[in-house]
């Protein structure tokens, strides 16, 4: 087999086979074949796209490239959630403990933030003294113990992708949706879970601007998942505007505290109730998502949620005094306040472009080595097509250093838009690939 004949054969639009993919992962992983051919391979995919069949065959190679984890010595139907990444998204930090308190295990591994996203590894540090390092051991163990667990991606997971990824990144290929599913899937597949819901995040906030490429990227995800035996189902959500109010590590720890206690935001609870419902389908706990979203409703009234988040913490090495008292968690030195300059209707409030703020006051990072301010972001008193008045706050700005909060106050004057007609409905899901 030669490289040279895979990439004519993409680029001529013919169909690459099983073995042309495995030679190509295996020998590019191994560092036998340069840049410039894997390159070239992946613009041709890029302009020919991939069927099915090579999209399912590329996931499969990146997956074996590195450690499939076991979790065979977990009792029961293990189940996880993918989100593609948001705004203010602490669906993780609500979702899993009302999941393991319906007595379904979540063994789940997190990321961290780059960017304008957050990442759930970055919110629960914020919790003074809570570990993500957990050894293979401990992961199963509090799984099997307190059915819940979360933990940093090892590194040697689909050690293929992280090298594709990073060459897709640098050669403006990464927006084709079968590389993009097969990527996000070959890491997801390699975790261990028996079930996997999808949460395809579409808007200003998500790598999906549309909602034909956000459907597109779902069932591509969901058919190679089951294509792997995998029971697989999708959501696709709202990442127009933040999620909630919080964005920033301790202020989304507060919010879904909050959330489990019963004070959540509509949109948070609607859609930890749709994810954590097909999640409960999934791990056969109930019949229909009816029952599903039922059962995840009566966790949050009888406070077995928020106990169960407790546990969790505790188990994890984290100051549980934190989340009883939430005035202990990280907090800034400094809260400026975005006011409205006129009466109106919200009518724009970019996603993205929060995140970026919230990453100048600290709170994400812009580089892989970044720190990050844990007490920094951004809450919103409004969101999107809600009635305000002149002179009402719109967004409070927490942070340490007074300069930047004043840059931020200036940069959301741009972004935050109020009209003086309500200019639409807050959709929260746009569909789902069951
Ligand atoms: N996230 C991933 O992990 N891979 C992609 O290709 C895009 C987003």
């Amino acid at each position: 087999m030669d490289m040279y004949e895979i990439i004519k054969k993409k680029r001529d639009g013919n169909e690459l086979t099983s073995e042309d993919i495995k030679y190509f992962v295996k020998n590019y992983t191994k560092g036998n074949i340069p840049d410039y051919q894997a390159s070239a391979l992946l613009m041709a995919i890029f302009f020919n796209k991939m069927n099915k069949a090579e999209t399912l065959n590329l996931t499969n190679a990146m997956l074996k490239s590195g450690e499939e984890i076991d979790l065979s010595s977990i009792n029961g139907i293990k189940v996880d959630k993918h989100s593609t990444g948001g705004v203010g998204d602490k669906t993780t930090l609500v979702l899993a403990p009302m999941v393991a308190a319906c007595n379904l295990p979540v063994a789940k591994m997190s990321g961290r933030g780059l960017g304008h996203t957050g990442g759930t590894l970055d919110k629960l540090e914020s919790i003074e003294n809570f570990s993500i390092d957990l050894s293979k051991g401990e992961f199963i163990k509090n799984v099997n113990d307190i059915k819940l667990a979360v933990a940093g991606q090892t590194s040697n997971i689909a050690p293929a992708d992280k090298k594709l990824y990073a060459l897709r990144d640098v050669t403006a290929t990464v927006d084709n949706i079968s590389l993009i599913a097969s990527s996000i899937m070959s890491k997801k597949l390699a975790s261990g879970s028996d079930a996997i819901v999808l949460d395809v995040k579409v808007g200003s906030g998500a790598f999906m601007k549309t909602l034909e490429d956000a459907f597109e990227l779902a069932k591509e995800m969901v058919d190679i998942g089951n294509g792997m035996n995998r029971d697989t189902m999708a959501i696709i959500s709202d990442m127009d505007e933040p999620l909630g109010y919080a964005v920033g590590n301790a202020l989304e720890v507060k919010e879904a505290v909050q959330t489990l206690k019963g004070h959540g935001p509509e949109d948070l609870v609607e859609l930890c109730l749709s994810l954590g419902s097909r999640l409960l389908l999934l791990g056969k706990k109930v019949k229909n998502l009816e029952e599903g979203r039922k059962l995840l409703m009566s966790k949050i009234e009888d406070g077995s949620a928020f106990n169960k988040f407790k546990q969790f913490i505790k188990n994890q090495g984290g100051n549980v005094e934190q989340i009883e008292n939430l005035d202990l968690l990280p907090k800034s030195n400094n809260v400026m306040h975005f006011k409205a300059k006129k009466t109106g209707y919200i009518s724009q409030m970019n996603a993205e472009e929060i995140g970026r703020c919230a990453l100048l006051l600290g709170a994400g990072r812009k580089t892989i080595e970044s720190e990050i301010d844990m007490s920094a972001g951004i809450v919103l008193n409004k969101k999107k097509f809600e009635k305000i008045k002149k002179g009402e706050i719109i967004a409070s700005l927490h942070g340490n250093d007074k300069d930047k909060l004043k840059d931020t106050l200036n940069r959301l004057e741009k972004i935050i838009k109020i009209s003086s007609e309500k200019i639409g409905e807050k959709k929260i899901i746009y569909g789902t690939v069951d």
